[in-house]
């Protein structure tokens, strides 16, 4: 099948059966997720891959007892981070370099540019900023679990505040 056959297959499941998705399509779909593209590259959010069954059942139970929570293979969950702090940008910056295996003065220039901006800025607008990152990640993998013919389905219905405090993200 072509993409756009995958993305005509594709719909929002509302039922799961508990079956085991294979390791190798899980691995695709989360590559794909740290392939999205992100402002400067940040990446700035967390994803939790969930296949706990307590856990699960915990989440389902502030999720309008939705059952896909608790009846998926693999529930993943995408934490946009709180704010741009300087630890996290440099994080970011020093992986790019690791992975590069060189530095580029071009790049260390931006590096300061954004450190002087974003960690001072209220912290509401750089959530509002990682929050989109967020969703353009979500996207790739919703669109790349389509592409392993994985039934899946987005869900922002839920407790956030009680989210934090199961998975321990405060
Ligand atoms: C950001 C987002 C949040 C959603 N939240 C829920 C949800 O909490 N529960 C649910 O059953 N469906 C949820 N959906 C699924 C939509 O209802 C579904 O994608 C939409 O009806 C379009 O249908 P399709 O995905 O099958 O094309 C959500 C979709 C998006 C994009």
């Amino acid at each position: 099948m072509e993409l756009i056959d995958k993305l005509n297959w594709r719909y929002a499941a509302k039922a799961m059966n508990r079956q085991v998705i294979p390791q190798t399509k899980m691995d695709n779909i989360i590559e794909a997720i740290s392939l999205a593209p992100t402002s400067s590259g940040l990446q700035p959010f967390e994803v939790y891959v969930i296949t706990n069954q307590e856990v699960k059942d915990s989440i389902q139970s502030i999720a309008f007892n939705q059952s896909v929570v608790s009846d998926c293979s693999h529930l993943l969950v995408f934490a946009a981070w709180d704010t741009y702090t300087e630890e996290r940008i440099n994080k970011m910056f020093d992986l790019v370099n690791e992975v590069r295996g060189f530095k580029n003065e071009g790049w260390e220039n931006y590096r300061q540019s954004l450190l002087r901006s974003y960690p001072p800025r209220d912290p509401e607008v750089n959530f509002n900023h990682t929050s989109k990152q967020a969703y353009i990640a979500f996207s790739q993998a919703i669109t790349a679990a389509a592409f392993e013919e994985v039934y899946a389905t987005p869900l922002v219905g839920f407790d956030n505040n009680v989210l934090y405090i199961i998975l321990n993200l405060l």
